[in-house]
């Protein structure tokens, strides 16, 4: 993000109160040191967000989400970061430099836009020349008119080498860029480019401003390969984050007030087509969070239309989940058979479309009656882990009403006990928060001031020693720097965490949580963990660092005895390797012994 210099970035947010910002979108009361309000980012009643001034950050305790300005602007306000930036910069009234970068940058996307049309009317053109009315043809033997395709901007790329190229090289496009969008490709013998689509029907992708972004194309003969070739991620395309026929379909989703979300291009064709233009496509792989709340931005209900086989049901009951978390209404409307969508609606006619439409289910609905028609009397051990899958989507809903009544329905349709399923549920939660809050014991008024305990295991323990180096004390971050070390963490994102903790501190001397939070602000994991280390963890001992290494230390100690007793096991046979593992066990005992004692030493100083 060279476009501002980082010290202008850090003026910027350090002359805004967090607190004041959230606080013009969320009414914030002050409890103690913080303040808290109703979280932004999920659906609650009691107030668990909670928004630091001290730290200039936020996490919400109960969805797990946190950060500091930027990011809650990113979030909240959908802005990018440059944005969050610049609007901020306006609200604190800081004047941002202009950089010449800036203007180049823009010009650059422009610039891969502008070649992006030229291929576009290209194919276009093309598909109307007589001389491939064929082509023309092929579409309207499935049923798309001339009307449609102009709207999509349907194209044909030629059965030859240097179509496009041609094209490009007459527009004097730079062939290098043209190569970067996937357009034309460099010949493997010999110097120069050739076209990349050959003889495919084309279908331009458009982001949410009408700009074309990348292609997809249809394969015309069987033996090519793939069926669709589709664009290379680029700068300006990144696939899981467009949804194919969003930018046509917004009115009409905001008209109808839901939206059908197919796989296929002919799917959506077919539905445009058809009158049912609130349409978009998934092409054909697993929707993502990103373009699943790109359409919360629209509506909250969503209509899932994916293919009758079993490939399609799979993909349809994952990618309804991937809605519902979103805090979005899924519902499957079941294509019969082995039709797609197009095909359905081609045989069978669009009141018969209809008809399903009316018969859509929501997921666990349609999941319930999917494992009936698979089992048609299930036994208990089919039930049970059918029940357990069902469960551990549900437990990353927000939504407790709707958690209930699909507990409910479940429990009716499989005769489970309801309490049961409420039980097993939260059962799986406590197994899925690997680790618990970590808590201070108490706050009781008495003199002593509570030592801070590990709670919940050795995950805790490496948040214990991030938390540590948050905190300024000198001596506690000397004590881990030199008895931690990079080995003793399991957990991948807390290790991520301490390694670039560590890395701050040895390149400025602190901890600045807002480079932190800028460097992690597209990585949620790494970002809400630390808004929660952050804001959990408080004024903490030498002690509790000296019990963090401890534990950690401990735990590495007691897995190699582990490995080793396994591998005694396995080697029984041969008394040397017996006896040399023996030895190894006897030192690993030694080992965990001294670290005893060099605890109770320490704890008496
Ligand atoms: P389908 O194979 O179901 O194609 O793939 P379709 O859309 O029904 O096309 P027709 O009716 O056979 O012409 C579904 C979607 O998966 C993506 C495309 O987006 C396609 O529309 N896909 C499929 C690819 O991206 N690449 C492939 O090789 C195949
Ligand atoms: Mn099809």
């Amino acid at each position: 993000m060279p476009r501002i210099h980082e010290d202008k970035i850090d003026e910027i947010r350090s002359s805004i109160n967090i607190v004041n910002y959230i606080n013009q979108y969320i009414n914030l009361k002050k409890a103690g040191k913080n303040y808290k309000g109703l979280c932004p980012f999920h659906t609650e009643k009691t107030s668990s967000f909670v928004v630091s001034p001290e730290k200039q950050i936020f996490h919400c305790f109960g969805c797990g989400k946190g950060g500091n300005l930027f990011t809650f602007m990113m979030d909240y306000e959908k802005l990018s970061f440059m944005d969050a930036v610049s609007k901020a910069a306006e609200y604190a009234g800081i004047a941002i430099p202009r950089y010449e970068e800036d203007k180049t940058k823009n010009d650059y996307f422009q610039n891969l836009y502008h070649i992006n049309e030229i291929a576009c009317t290209h194919y276009e053109k093309t598909l109307f020349k007589s001389q491939h009315k064929a082509r023309l043809k092929y579409f309207l033997d499935r049923k798309i008119s001339e009307s449609t395709i102009k709207i999509f901007r349907l194209g044909y790329a030629p059965d030859t080498y240097e179509s496009l190229l041609n094209q490009i090289k007459k527009s004097g496009v730079d062939l290098e860029e043209a190569a970067k969008l996937g357009l034309i490709s460099r010949k493997e013998h010999g110097a120069g480019y050739i076209d990349k689509f050959r003889h495919r029907i084309i279908f331009p992708f458009f982001n949410i401003s009408g700009k074309i972004v990348g292609f997809g194309g249809r394969k015309l003969r069987e033996e090519q390969q793939p069926k669709y070739l589709n664009s290379p991620e680029s700068p300006i395309y990144k696939k899981g984050e467009i949804l194919y026929g969003l930018n046509f379909a917004i009115n009409a989703i905001r008209e109808k007030e839901f939206v059908f979300l197919v796989e296929g291009y002919f799917d959506l064709l077919r539905l445009y087509e058809s009158g049912y233009k609130n349409v978009v496509a998934s092409s054909g792989t697993a929707l993502t969070e990103t373009q699943a709340k790109l359409i919360r931005r629209y509506t909250k209900d969503v209509y899932i239309v994916y293919d009758g086989d079993s490939a399609g049901i799979k993909a349809a009951i994952r990618n309804a989940y991937i809605i519902e978390k979103q805090g979005l209404n899924a519902s499957i409307v079941a294509i019969p058979g082995e039709e797609d969508p197009d095909s359905f609606i081609l045989s069978k006619g669009e009141k018969a479309f209809d008809k399903l439409i009316k018969e859509r289910q929501v997921p666990v609905q349609f999941q319930i009656d999917q494992f009936f028609y698979d089992y048609p009397t299930p036994g208990i051990e089919q039930k049970q882990s059918f029940s357990a899958e069902l469960l551990d989507e549900l437990v990353d809903f927000d939504d407790q009403i709707k958690i209930g009544i699909y507990i409910q329905q479940l429990s009716e349709k499989l005769q489970i006990n309801e309490s049961m399923l409420v039980s097993q549920l939260n059962r799986i939660k406590r197994n899925k928060s690997r680790y618990s809050k970590l808590s201070r014991p108490n706050n009781d008024n008495t003199d002593t001031p509570a030592e801070p305990v590990i709670r919940a295991g050795l995950f805790n323990a490496e948040m214990g020693l991030i938390g540590l180096l948050l905190q300024s004390d000198a001596q506690i971050r000397n004590f881990i720097i030199e008895n931690a070390s990079n080995e003793l963490f399991e957990n991948e994102s807390t290790l991520s965490l301490y390694e670039h903790v560590i890395q701050e501190i040895e390149d400025t001397g602190i901890v600045n949580i807002d480079h932190l939070m800028i460097e992690f602000k597209e990585d949620e994991t790494r970002k809400n963990l630390l808004s929660e280390i952050a804001l959990t963890l408080d004024d903490m001992s030498l002690k509790f660092a000296r019990d963090c290494v401890y534990q950690l230390r401990k735990r590495q100690l007691d897995k190699k005895a582990v490995e080793i007793q396994e591998m005694i096991k396995n080697e029984a046979d041969s008394e040397d390797s017996v006896e040399h593992y023996s030895k190894q066990i006897i030192q690993i005992r030694q080992e965990i012994h001294k670290l005893d004692m060099d605890r109770r030493k320490q704890s008496r100083v």
